[in-house]
C-alpha cells in the first residue's frame, strides 16, 4: 500500500499541454496530452518497442533510451515547417512520468524502486530513485522538459477516469501486471502520519496488490502449476497474487498443464512437441482466442496449435484446452473481484455503489472477463454487488499522468506539499 502524493480528485478544469512518458510493460510510449477542461482532452502518441535485452541491461541505459525516444518525439512535434523548434528559448514542457512498478515515494517527483515486476530486471535500479535516474538522462540529452510527477499506471487511471466520470472511486489494471488504486483519507494513512499533512486531505493509494501473499503464500490457494510458474520466474516468491491473475502468466499456466500431459504420454503421442517446451511461448492472447472460437470444430484452436506449435489436435483435445482456458481465465477474474471487494468494503462504497475504472489487455480483450468479475462481486456481496460496476477506463498512463502533472503544478504554485 503505497502513498502516492497525488492529493484528491481532479476538478475537471485542469487544462494545458502536458507530456507523458509511459514505461510499464511491453511498450514505451510518449504522449502529448492537451487537457481542455470540462473533463475533455486530446492526445497524440508514439509507441516504441522495448527489447528483452533492454529490460535486463543497466537501468541507466533504459532511462537513456526513454530520453532518446522523448527527444525524437519533441523534435517531431515541436518543429515548424523549416525544421526550427517552436519552443521559446529556455522554455520547458511539463512531463508526467508513468513508471508502473512499485516505488516508495517521499514526494510526487521522487520514487525509489522497491523491486522490478512483470519480468523486468534492469540492473542497478532497485533501491534507487528512478525519478532522479531519468532526470539524469533528460539532462544528458538536453531535453527541454521538467519532470513534475512520477506516477503508477493505476493512479493515473484513477485520476483520468474520475476526470471524465467523477463516480469512479477505484481503478484496476488487468494487463501484463495486475494492480489497483483508490483514494484514501490522509488521517487513515499511517505511513505519512509524521509529515503533518492536512488531516482533511485525501491521497491516492497505489495498492500494489499484485504482491499480496508474496513469500509466505499463506492465503491464496495455489496449484502445482502456479508453484512452477513462481519458482521458474525471475522473481521467485514475489507477486504471488499477480502470478494467478495477470496477462503475463495465464498462457504460461496453460502451457505447463499441456507439458505435464505430454510428459505423461496423454497428449500428442508420436508428435514432435518441442515448440511447446519453451517457457512463455503460449501467449495469453491464445486463451482469449480459444475461448472466443465460435466454430463447432474449434477451428481457431486448430489454427493456434498447427500454426504456432506444429501439432495436430483432436476435437476432444481442443474442447479440453478450451475448458482449461475458461478455468484459468475465470479464476483470474474472480480473484480480482476479491481485490475490488476488499477496497469497496474498506471504504464503505457498497450501499452507495461506485464505478471501477479498468484497463489493460485482459480487461479489454479477454472475452467475458468483465462479466466474470461482476459475477464474482455478486457472489461476494449478494445482490448489492451489482452496485459495483467496472467500465473501460480512460488512458491513465497518458491522460492520467498529464492531469496529475497539471494538479501538481497548481499545488506547487500554491506552495503546498
Ligand atoms: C505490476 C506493477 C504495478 C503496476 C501493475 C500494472 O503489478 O508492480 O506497479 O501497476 O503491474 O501495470
Amino acid at each position: 500500500m503505497i502513498p502516492t502524493f497525488v492529493f484528491g480528485w481532479p476538478t475537471g478544469k485542469e487544462s494545458g499541454d502536458f507530456l507523458a512518458l509511459d514505461l510499464g510493460g511491453t511498450n514505451l510510449r510518449v504522449c502529448l496530452v492537451t487537457l481542455q477542461g470540462e473533463g475533455k482532452f486530446e492526445m497524440t502518441q508514439t509507441k516504441y518497442r522495448l527489447t528483452e535485452e533492454q529490460k535486463h541491461d543497466e537501468g541507466q541505459k533504459l532511462f537513456d533510451f526513454c530520453a532518446e525516444c522523448l527527444k525524437t518525439f519533441i523534435d517531431t512535434n515541436y518543429t515548424d515547417g523549416e525544421g526550427k523548434s517552436t519552443l521559446k528559448p529556455g522554455e520547458t514542457l511539463p512531463l508526467g512520468f508513468t513508471f508502473s512498478y512499485p516505488c516508495v515515494q517521499e514526494r510526487i517527483d521522487h520514487g525509489e524502486l522497491i523491486r522490478w515486476t512483470k519480468g523486468f530486471g534492469a540492473l542497478n535500479t532497485e533501491g534507487r530513485d528512478v525519478a532522479e535516474m531519468f532526470r539524469n538522462s533528460i539532462a544528458k540529452y538536453e531535453i527541454p522538459v521538467t519532470m513534475t510527477a512520477i506516477i503508477n499506471d493505476t493512479t493515473g487511471t484513477l485520476i483520468a477516469s474520475s476526470y471524465v466520470n467523477p463516480k469512479t472511486k477505484i481503478a484496476v489494471i488487468f494487463g501484463t501486471g495486475c494492480n489497483a488504486a483508490y483514494m484514501e483519507n490522509v488521517k487513515d494513512i499511517e505511513k505519512i502520519k509524521s509529515l503533518g499533512i492536512d488531516d482533511k486531505a485525501q491521497m491516492a493509494i497505489n495498492c500494489e496488490w499484485g504482491a499480496f501473499d508474496s513469500f509466505e503464500h499463506e492465503h491464496l490457494p495455489r496449484t502445482k502449476y502456479d508453484v512452477t510458474v513462481d519458482e521458474t520466474s525471475n522473481k521467485p516468491g514475489e507477486q504471488a497474487f499477480e502470478k494467478l491473475i495477470s496477462g503475463r502468466y495465464l498462457g504460461e499456466i496453460l502451457r505447463l498443464v499441456i507439458c505435464e500431459l505430454i510428459d505423461e504420454g496423454v497428449l500428442f503421442l508420436g508428435q514432435d512437441t518441442y515448440k511447446l517446451e519453451t517457457p512463455y511461448v503460449f501467449e495469453t492472447a491464445f486463451l482469449s482466442l480459444m475461448e472466443s472460437d465460435p466454430t463447432d470444430e474449434l477451428l481457431m484452436i486448430i489454427g493456434i496449435f498447427t500454426h504456432f506449435f506444429a501439432v495436430e489436435t483432436t476435437l476432444a483435445e481442443r474442447q479440453f484446452f478450451r475448458a482449461l482456458a475458461m478455468l484459468i481465465g475465470r479464476r483470474a477474474a474472480r480473484l480480482s473481484a476479491c481485490g475490488i471487494a476488499a477496497i469497496v468494503s474498506k471504504m464503505g462504497y457498497l450501499d452507495e455503489g461506485c464505478l471501477v475504472g479498468a484497463d489493460g489487455s485482459l480487461y479489454n480483450k479477454y472475452p467475458g472477463f468483465a462479466e466474470r468479475v461482476h459475477e464474482g462481486l455478486i457472489d461476494i456481496f449478494g445482490d448489492k454487488g451489482r452496485n459495483i460496476v467496472t467500465h473501460h477506463a480512460e488512458d491513465g498512463s497518458g491522460v492520467g499522468s498529464a492531469i496529475i502533472a497539471a494538479m501538481t503544478k497548481v499545488r506547487r504554485d500554491a506552495g503546498l506539499y
